[in-house]
């Protein structure tokens, strides 16, 4: 919402932000971070050393030699990230955020090719109603409440000009999102794997640097330089930026991170569960302290995906490898 906000609302005489730039700060505020706590693993790890040792470590650790697997998950989340700024330019919150939900297929779909996962019965039909649920609850919930009969009626006739934009712009957003799940479900599973194959010797927020600064390159590079350079060169490359702005930065830089410790300590099953759950959670609070009034089919919705978080982690077959094993945790 705040994203979609500082995306749409009226900028008055000022050029909008860029959102190229918007995703290059976000890589940098999220290498600063990890690198701040990577040093913090260092220095628990070597209680003994110097600081300046401790920092050679850390330097080694960064740099070694397996460290260009970073480049690939780094070029496809920058891209991810530039998707979700166009997508969400040209789609209100709730059709952006029904449709984001294909991530969770996507993660499953790219776990059983890439990982070899199997998904019993029990889980797909869990999956299924977890897609369907959250995505009622989004249609139907406080922020579509409003008119959440004709976001339906027009989601399922097709028409997806739902958003202030011409109707070309909603195509352009919808595929933009669509895109954004796929590559969401691809990159979250090979992370997982690269970082859980390594944990042992590479801690996740040295990963995590890598990561971020592999990421500043397609960030600078493509979008800042290649895409939006003449703008940048007129106007500056602050131009736009007001509170909304910075914080959606913080949002995306602090959602990034967290997402880093969900895929590696819970899965990326998990997380797709947890933020699925997160948005039914976002929809009571919003009922008790808004007092705004709970809609059947919303409820209905919530209830599904309480069921299929009940289905999937009850399901008898034995846990995927997808999810927390009794040594992570
Ligand atoms: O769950 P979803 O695919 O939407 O999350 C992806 C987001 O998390 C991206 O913005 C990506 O940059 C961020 N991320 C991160 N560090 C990781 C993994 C993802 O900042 N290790």
């Amino acid at each position: 919402m705040v994203m979609h906000h500082s995306r749409n609302s009226p900028t008055g005489s000022e050029p909008r932000y860029l959102a190229s730039t918007a995703v290059l700060v976000v890589e940098a505020l999220k290498l600063l971070v990890s690198l701040a706590l990577a040093t913090r693993d260092m220095r628990k790890s070597h209680p003994s050393s110097s600081w300046l040792e401790v920092l050679l470590h850390l330097r080694r650790s960064i740099c070694a030699s397996d460290s260009w697997k970073l480049v690939v998950p780094a070029a496809l989340y920058t891209l991810q990230n530039s998707l979700v700024y166009a997508a969400i330019s040209h789609l209100d919150a709730v059709t952006f955020q029904v449709t984001y939900q294909l991530k969770i297929l996507t993660t499953v779909l790219f776990s059983i090719l890439l990982l070899g996962t199997t998904i019993t019965p029990r889980q797909w039909l869990a999956l299924v109603l977890l897609t369907a649920g959250v995505a009622v609850v989004q249609v139907a919930g406080p922020l579509g409440s409003d008119s959440w009969k004709d976001r339906l009626t027009s989601l399922i006739q097709g028409d997806v000009s739902l958003s202030e934009g011409p109707t070309s712009g909603a195509v352009k957003g919808l595929v933009a999102v669509m895109a954004a799940s796929l590559i969401s479900g691809l990159t979250c599973v090979y992370f997982e794997k690269l970082v859980k194959d390594s944990l042992a010797s590479v801690s996740l927020w040295t990963r995590n640097v890598q990561l971020s600064f592999f990421s500043l390159f397609p960030a600078l590079f493509i979008g800042v330089i290649a895409k939006d350079g003449a703008a940048v060169a007129r106007d500056g490359f602050f131009a736009g930026y007001n509170s909304v702005v910075w914080a959606t930065i913080a949002l995306q830089a602090f959602g990034g991170l967290v997402v880093a410790v969900c895929i590696v300590y819970a899965g990326n099953v998990a997380k797709n569960f947890a933020a699925s759950f997160s948005i039914v959670v976002s929809y009571a609070a919003t009922a008790i302290i808004f007092r705004t009034p709970l809609t059947l089919p919303a409820t209905w919705g919530a209830t599904l995906v309480l069921l299929a978080m009940y289905l999937y982690h009850t399901s008898s077959a034995k846990r995927t490898a997808l999810l927390p094993t009794s040594e992570d945790e």
